[in-house]
């Protein structure tokens, strides 16, 4: 085992479950002290258990106040702060008119403003340790979801942000990255698969591991941008760049994605 964040405190949003719960206990299997944040105290002292220099904070991104806390009580309890990752996230489904208003800006709170905030809170702090932000997006910031358009806005948005703000603070030694998946197995969507685009599945699904090494990967070597399924990354850019290939190839997408679905429900109900 490798130990790439010996000393280093990293701040893990969303830690309780899914891909912020896998990262964090990967990088404190490799050596860092982990702050880990979720709404409900319960699940994140379950993903805690057993970690060594695991701090549980209780908190919502979308409190302004709540942010500038983590910051600071991340420098107490270990007296610096090396990386952040932007990783709750959160999808109220469906399409626009048959979600409430105050859904739609709560989505845009906690999936933009807060990686925002945060990364603004705790810059002063990874400039003073040449530390890293890696912030978790999803292919649906690369290519337009209809059916999800306020989810798609602000991966949408992060991506931009993370991509500008890299430049801003690359010759001052801060690592600014932003991951891509595709469908990963968590409760994100499997929990609500009937909700869930049929396009969506139309891509290789991964997993909460295969997310977490990506995302200590970019703390590491700080690349800018890294996607999976890599394949699906290229025609998520694809479709971007050629609306009319988007339009063309999408009913084809999407009976694959619902072949996918239907297995994957069958399989959960033989269980
Ligand atoms: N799963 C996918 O298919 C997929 C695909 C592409 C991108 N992503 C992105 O990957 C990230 C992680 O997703 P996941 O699949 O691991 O989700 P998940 O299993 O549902 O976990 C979400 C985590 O975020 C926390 N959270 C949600 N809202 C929060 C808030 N307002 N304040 C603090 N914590 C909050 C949850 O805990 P509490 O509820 O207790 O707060 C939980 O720890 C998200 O940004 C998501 O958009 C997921």
């Amino acid at each position: 085992m490798t130990s790439r964040f010996t000393s280093q405190t990293v701040l893990i949003t969303g830690a309780s479950l899914g891909v912020g719960r896998t990262a964090a206990q990967a990088f404190h299997a490799e050596g860092a002290n982990v702050v880990m944040v979720a709404r409900r105290i319960e699940p994140l002292r379950a993903a805690a258990e057993g970690l060594s220099r695991a701090h549980c904070i209780a908190a919502d991104v979308a409190d302004t106040g709540a942010l500038r806390r983590m910051v600071d009580e991340c420098i107490e309890r270990f007296g610096a702060l090396d990386g952040v990752v932007n990783n709750a996230g959160l999808h109220h489904r469906g399409p626009l008119e048959k979600n409430e208003a105050q859904a739609l800006g709560d989505m845009v709170d906690v999936n933009l403003r807060a990686p925002v905030v945060l990364t603004r809170l705790a810059l002063p702090h990874l400039l003073a340790r040449r530390g890293f932000v890696v912030n978790v997006a999803s292919l649906a910031g690369k290519v337009p979801l209809d059916g999800a358009a306020t989810y798609s806005a602000t991966k949408f948005g992060l991506r931009a942000f993370s991509l500008a703000v890299a430049q801003e603070v690359a010759d001052r030694g801060v690592r600014v990255s932003l991951v891509s998946p595709g469908p990963v197995d968590t409760g994100f969507i499997m929990e609500e698969i009937d909700r869930v685009e049929d396009i969506v599945f139309s891509q290789a699904m991964c997993t909460a591991d295969d997310v977490a090494r990506m995302i200590l990967d970019c703390a590491e070597d700080g690349r800018a941008e890294r996607q999976f399924p890599e394949a699906g990354g290229r025609l998520a850019t694809l479709g971007y760049l050629l609306p009319g290939l988007r339009r063309w190839l999408k009913p084809m997408l999407s009976a694959r994605g619902r072949a996918v679905k239907d297995r994957l429900r069958a399989a959960r109900g033989a269980r």
